[in-house]
């Protein structure tokens, strides 16, 4: 993984413009920019952390919090839309408790809504953890959470 510091040092004497870039590297490698990271590149740009948070903020590509075990990404782009993504995000934020940006406090699932995932054919689709789940209903997506619970409590059951 790329540390903090690494990609620090890829911006020497860098100004304000090197922000996004900056903030999507260290997306990139660690998932989601943490306080301190904050600090660091506020630090490192000669910006208060308060600023350089509020710019993150204002792009919600990015994230505040670890992604979860299960990464869940809902696609709203047009063609999922119009099979009804809508309903689909509802039902995972209502059976999960979770909004986009957001992972839930067990650090099981996380919860992102994305543009077009490429697999329009199969909409609405949900990618999680990389792989595509097609033709999601809320029927259909309740099985899928229960399958990832399922798994997780076998898992720490081998434990
Ligand atoms: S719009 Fe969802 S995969 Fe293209």
């Amino acid at each position: 993984m790329d540390s903090l510091q690494n990609i620090l040092d890829r911006h020497p004497g860098a100004g304000r413009d090197a922000l996004i870039p900056i903030l999507q590297s260290v997306q990139e490698a660690h998932g989601y920019l943490s306080r301190e990271a904050i600090t660091r590149i506020g630090g490192h740009l000669g910006l208060p952390a308060s600023k350089v948070f509020g710019v993150a903020t204002f792009y919600n590509q990015f994230r505040f919090q670890p992604l979860g075990k299960f990464h869940i990404q809902v696609c709203r782009g047009t063609a999922c839309h119009v099979k009804g993504s809508l309903g689909t995000l509802e039902s995972i934020q209502r059976m999960l408790d979770l909004k986009p940006g957001c992972t839930s406090k067990d650090g099981l699932f996380s919860l992102e809504t994305v543009a077009c995932l490429g697999a329009c054919g199969l909409a609405p689709v949900v990618c999680v953890n990389g792989e595509f789940h097609a033709g999601i209903t809320p029927d259909n997506l309740k099985k899928l959470v229960d399958g990832f619970r399922k798994q997780e409590a076998a898992h720490e059951g081998a434990h």
